[in-house]
């Protein structure tokens, strides 16, 4: 694919002077030429000779003294696996308002709180050896999620073995969904509650309410059939979510929304993995190209309070018969739902709102997208009771053409549907950002401003369209949307 800088060079070229070509009108037919010049000759030789003296006599006189390096020593191979070139993730994660969970340098997991400044030990690295694992802690602090033996799948999927640490105790509990000995799960992590969590195995999604309670079996998929619940395959991994997980809790842990993706129809790609073998494995997984069939979609919402009962969420009608994606879902209260569904070309994007309670979704805003501006993902802001949202729309601003302003929608069901009341206006871009309040999260409601950056038109062209990024941070004005 062909980055932006390319597609600028090319409209530059595009652009480019027309070139005039003289012809002499000059008897070409001659053959005597001119008399030649040797005084002038000789002038233009003597100046050429002086100018090269003078850039030779300036490189050396300019190049620095580089003799003091050679004195010190060269990087070598176990340079690299000192400490000095490690680099340290300390995967910081919040777990409340004002505290942080952190890994040192030293492999300690603490909670940070950030009103107080006081730290607190919750795994020590005597306890366990964290350097090759992945960790979360759960929201009541009381239990930490250890993977390990983790293998990369695709750029972001792994699978691992995972195991609960408690915080009290020191106990450390293998997760063994099937009670087999050292499972591999695909993907295990904490509710935004206590110490639920949810993890998946073999394609299907498994719930346990606390860390000593049975799991619940959320889905069941027939082996055969090629289907995953509540994670990404390689379509939705590497193109559409951009995400490995591809389920997400309710804010108050009441409700778990998931995408089953189906690829029972999708061809397979064979990839020979190298693995110190002889003989590479082939690594099969479905790979749609164009033409051929994409993997089916469905998004649901589980129950997880009471007895569990899950609700498909209907797409638009619109999209209901037809090849579709999902490219983003997100939550905007403890019922109800934003999820953007887009067509199989990825030019139509259909963003819904869904009540989780009864499986109904309202069309909020269809909207053309351009696949060059990755806009398929974007989160719309919703207002703290839901009843509107921000997003980034494209204006017509006069002859200077279209630029993208912070456009605020109505989310509640309205028939004739309003148009978009835009808050910003110019010939320039807004974009949405996020900042959090001085005083903290409070409420988990950080404030949302928009960003006005100067930039140049879209720059339209055949066959494609693309804005180019940020040139001047000109003017950048601040705007409370919440
Ligand atoms: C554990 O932490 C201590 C300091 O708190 C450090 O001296 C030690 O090297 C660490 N151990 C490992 C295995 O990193
Ligand atoms: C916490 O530490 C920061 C930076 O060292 C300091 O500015 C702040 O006043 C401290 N807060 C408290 C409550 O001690
Ligand atoms: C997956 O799709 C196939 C058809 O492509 C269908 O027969 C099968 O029932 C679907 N499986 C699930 C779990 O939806
Ligand atoms: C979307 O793309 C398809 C196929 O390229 C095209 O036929 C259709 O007109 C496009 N729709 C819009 C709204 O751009």
């Amino acid at each position: 694919m062909r980055t932006w800088q390319e597609f600028c060079a090319g409209n530059r070229s595009t652009q480019s002077k027309t070139f005039y070509v003289f012809y002499s009108s000059r008897d070409l037919g001659s053959s005597d030429g001119p008399p030649r010049n040797w005084k002038g000759i000789g002038i233009a030789m003597v100046v050429i000779v002086a100018v090269m003296s003078l850039v030779i006599l300036s490189v050396i006189l300019l190049t620095p003294d580089e003799s003091h390096l050679l004195l010190r020593s060269h990087l070598t191979m176990e340079d690299l696996e000192s400490d000095e070139f490690k680099v340290h993730d300390p995967c910081v994660a919040w777990l409340n308002d004002n505290e942080v969970a952190l890994r040192t340098r030293e492999g300690h997991v603490l909670s940070f709180s950030l009103n107080t400044n006081l730290t607190t030990t919750l795994l020590d690295n005597s306890s366990l050896d964290l350097t090759a694992t992945k960790f979360q802690v759960s929201a009541d602090k009381r239990f930490v999620l250890v993977a390990y033996n983790i293998r990369p799948v695709f750029t972001q999927s792994f699978t691992a073995s995972y195991a609960i640490y408690n915080v009290a105790n020191g106990d450390l509990l293998e997760l063994n969904p099937l009670e087999r000995e050292k499972a591999t799960l695909q993907y295990a992590s904490w509710g935004p509650q206590g110490n639920q969590l949810a993890y998946v195995s073999d394609g299907d999604i498994y719930y346990k309410p606390s860390v000593t309670s049975n799991p619940l079996r959320l889905t069941t998929t027939d082996e055969e059939q090629n289907v995953v619940n509540g994670l990404s395959d390689w379509t939705y991994e590497e193109e559409v979510l951009l995400t490995y997980v591809a389920h997400w809790w309710s804010m108050d842990g009441a409700r778990l929304a998931y995408l089953t993706i189906n690829n029972s129809a999708t061809p397979v790609m064979e990839i020979p993995h190298f693995l110190g073998g002889l003989y590479p494995s082939n690594v099969l997984f479905p790979y749609p190209k164009a033409g051929s069939s994409i993997p089916s979609v469905s998004l649901f919402v589980v129950n997880l309070y009471g007895p569990a009962h899950t609700l498909e969420m209907m797409p638009p009608d619109s999209l209901r018969a037809r090849d579709s994606y999902i490219s983003m879902v997100t939550w905007i209260s403890s019922t109800r739902l934003a999820v953007r569904w887009l067509n199989r070309a990825q030019n139509q994007s259909v963003l819904c709102v869904c009540e989780a309670t009864t499986g109904a979704c309202s069309e909020k805003h269809k909207m053309t997208m351009d696949i060059m501006q990755n806009q398929r993902q974007d989160v719309p802001l919703f207002s703290a009771d839901g009843s509107m949202f921000y997003t980034i729309l494209p204006a017509k601003q006069g002859a200077r053409g279209e630029f993208h302003h912070i456009a605020g929608l109505s989310a509640q069901p309205a028939i004739p549907s309003v148009p978009p009341r835009f808050l910003t206006s110019g010939s320039w871009d807004s974009h949405l950002a996020l900042r959090p309040r001085r005083e903290g999260w409070k409420n988990l409601l950080p404030e949302y401003r928009g960003i006005q950056t100067e930039q140049t038109p879209l720059q339209r062209g055949p066959g494609w369209s693309v804005s180019a990024p940020v040139h001047l941070l000109q003017s950048h004005r601040w705007m409370r949307l919440l």
